[in-house]
């Protein structure tokens, strides 16, 4: 089953302005962790939106598992769907961790012990159940975009979208957070579209899509995407670092493999120079 559709879509944010997004498809499956790289401006934050039924497309159709996005259905897409988004400040409804991830299922009329149980398995899966009671401006920014990801977790959504959701933590936090969800992906089977502009969470998924200019313009495992460097360059893209030592080492004459892992790059030079 595909969990989220693309058919053509376009998108401006001004009548006859440019597009931001332009003739837009993709699929992602149901159960996929899928990665959407592209520069600024190539339009991921416009998919992100129109996914959620924030915007609505000029042109095209978009389904979320096989629901078309219409205005009639835009409740039903929000309770399947959720996004989080990159600045954490910006994004808790109330002061308390408890109620900021109360806020979604108090809105679904949700009986009170099921809100609680939801609680208790949102904070539990972001690792957060210490800080139940705790006041969200107290937190960093790590454990804010933890308590977001409850807070949409609590919907119990089949597809999750975060839209730089790590960008503006440390890199001990992004890795963090790309964890909880990769774990999400694969325990609890939630669909995940991450965009992102560091490659290396891109080498953590199934799945990468590239955008340039408001459409798709690459698409494979991360793998075959890394190994395509010249186009990557071409779309604004830089490799993730492990890419650009095995590349300069390729050309310094090194018969090397592809290879994404540092242990599998060291056992590469091991084999080449003994
Ligand atoms: N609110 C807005 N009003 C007008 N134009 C916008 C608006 N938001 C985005 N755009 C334009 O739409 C295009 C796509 O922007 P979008 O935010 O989707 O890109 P992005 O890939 O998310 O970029 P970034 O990596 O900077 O987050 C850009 O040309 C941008 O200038
Ligand atoms: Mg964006």
């Amino acid at each position: 089953m595909n969990a989220l559709e693309f058919r053509g879509v376009s998108f401006s944010y001004e009548e006859n302005g440019p597009l931001a997004v332009d003739d837009l498809n993709f699929t992602v499956q149901e159960g996929d962790f899928v990665a959407v790289l592209g520069h600024n401006g190539s339009g991921k934050s416009t998919l992100a939106r129109l996914s959620g039924g924030l915007l609505t497309a000029d042109k095209g159709e978009i389904a979320c598992f096989s629901n078309v996005l219409s205005d009639k259905n835009l409740y039903d897409i929000r309770k399947n769907l959720g996004i989080v988004f990159q600045n954490p400040d910006s994004q808790a409804v109330a002061s308390l961790v408890e109620d900021d991830v109360a806020f979604g299922p108090e809105n679904l009329g949700l009986p009170r012990d099921e809100i609680g149980r939801r609680i208790d398995f949102a904070l539990r899966a972001t690792g957060m159940e210490d800080f139940r009671g705790a006041m969200i401006s107290r937190l960093s920014g790590g454990q804010k975009q933890r308590v977001a990801i409850a807070g949409v977790l609590a919907m119990k959504p089949k597809i999750m979208i975060l839209d730089e959701a790590t960008a503006m933590l440390d890199p001990k936090g992004r890795r963090e957070i790309v964890e909880v969800v990769k774990e999400l992906n694969k325990r609890e089977g939630i669909t995940v579209v991450m965009i992102t502009h560091f490659m290396e969470e891109a080498l953590q998924t199934d799945r990468a899509l590239v955008m340039n200019r408001g459409s798709i313009a690459m698409q494979g495992s991360p793998e075959e995407i890394f190994e395509r460097h010249e186009e990557l360059l071409s779309f604004g893209l830089a490799l993730p670092r492990i890419g650009v030592i095995l590349k300069k080492l390729r050309e310094g004459g090194m018969e090397l493999h592809e290879v994404l892992g540092a242990d599998a790059l060291a056992k590469e030079i091991v084999s080449c120079v003994s």
